[in-house]
């Protein structure tokens, strides 16, 4: 992760986060590890808790407690999970790095400022009251480039393909919801020979969806043609029982979506009359009345991280170069509650280091250039 080495690097010598603390809710992964070891490197003192049972890497738990104060272990009920959430909440952090918003929302009134993450926790904080500012990091462009559209549309079909080794070349693959992540869903299943349907409830998603040359449709109708169905919506229901009636036998349900709630499983559960049986490790089978069978994957939730290894670290090295330099930021300034943009001057901050780090050199704009396009005079 060399973009975020390198902010490390500057951290170590600026300290730009000197006694702070920052309590993070995150996926316990490697590359979480990097970053908590970055704010550390600039000062701060961090506490970090599990923000999804299925994805937490226990060996980097059990590294990361010489540098921080971690809670949570592959597999943790929601007991555990809300009791890291309120160890995190008593240690009372300045700073809180999102990944849902549950951190925020218990926290807020007590933070100089939040970061979060995802577009879920970013729907949930603006339904907010909030007493806090957040910085918007899912909002930033490096971010929804590279981690939303690469990294989720890469590790969204390799969970799905670890967990099922079906093949995806030759198979229709239904996508419900086209933000960024349904996006790069749509784009490497298209690459790996899908057959690929959009499902989306917004018109120009929808549209900008048919312009890319996929089929788009109402989710009842490509319940009946699709053969692998991943959710990207953040909402609730997208896949409920009108659509498992008419899904085809075989069908594999998977969500990409940060909560579990994008499936129905109460009615999927109620649907499999013939009953519920663990094929392979990670697939549920549910036999319908009739006998068709509806293979959920990683129990509805987040796929790529819960049956893979979530975004490789090239992706993860933008994500929290970005969650670095937003702590950063928000320790230095002054704004106001509410959910904030991050400074386009970070995003294209980032963008720069990791094209420097990729060894992509670009072009600057020439004196006369800059002129031009600062200039409102008639265009000759
Ligand atoms: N979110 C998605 N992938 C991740 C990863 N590898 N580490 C931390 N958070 C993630």
């Amino acid at each position: 992760m060399p973009v975020l080495r390198s902010i490390r690097e500057r951290f170590e010598r600026e300290r730009p986060l000197d006694g702070v603390r920052v309590a993070a809710c995150l996926h316990v992964t490697a590359e979480t590890a990097n970053l908590v070891r970055a704010l550390r490197a600039g000062g701060a003192e961090v506490a970090l808790a599990a923000a999804n049972p299925l994805s937490t890497q226990d060996d980097v738990a059990e590294a990361l407690g010489d540098v921080a104060d971690v809670h949570g272990r592959r597999g943790d009920d929601a007991a555990a999970y809300a009791k890291g959430i309120a160890a995190l909440a008593s240690g009372e952090p300045q700073i809180a790095l999102d990944d849902g918003a549950d951190l925020i929302a218990a926290t807020h009134e007590q933070l100089r400022g939040g970061i979060e993450e995802t577009t879920t926790g970013l729907v949930r904080l603006r339904a907010m009251d909030l007493a806090c500012p957040v910085l918007a990091v899912n909002e930033a462009l490096a971010e929804r480039a590279f981690n939303d559209r690469y990294g989720t549309g890469q590790s969204t079909l390799d969970g799905i393909v670890r967990a099922t080794n079906i093949l995806l070349a030759g198979r229709t693959l239904v996508v419900l919801g086209y933000g960024w992540t349904g996006r790069g869903v749509a784009l490497r299943a298209r690459g790996a020979g899908a057959s690929v349907i959009v499902c989306e409830v917004d018109p120009l998603r929808a549209l900008e969806a048919r312009m890319e040359g996929f089929d788009v449709m109402p989710a009842l109708e490509a319940a009946e043609r699709g053969d692998v169905f991943v959710t990207v919506t953040g909402s609730r229901g997208a896949l409920r029982g009108a659509h498992f009636e008419r899904m085809k036998d075989g069908a594999v349900l998977a969500n990409a979506g940060h909560f579990d709630v994008e499936i129905d499983l109460a009615e999927l559960r109620a649907a499999a009359t013939g009953g519920v049986r663990e094929v392979l490790p990670l697939v549920e089978e549910h036999v319908l009345g009739d006998g068709r069978r509806l293979h959920l994957v990683a129990a509805g939730r987040v796929v790529n991280l819960a049956a893979a290894q979530g975004h490789p670290a090239e992706v993860m090295d933008v994500s929290f170069a970005l969650q670095a330099l937003a702590a950063e930021h928000l320790a230095g300034a002054d704004l106001g509650p509410g959910v904030h943009a991050v400074p386009p001057e970070l995003d294209r901050q980032v963008a720069a280091l990791k094209l420097a780090a990729l060894g992509v050199e670009i072009d600057t704009l020439t004196g006369d250039q800059e002129a031009y396009l600062s200039s409102w005079m008639p265009r000759p």
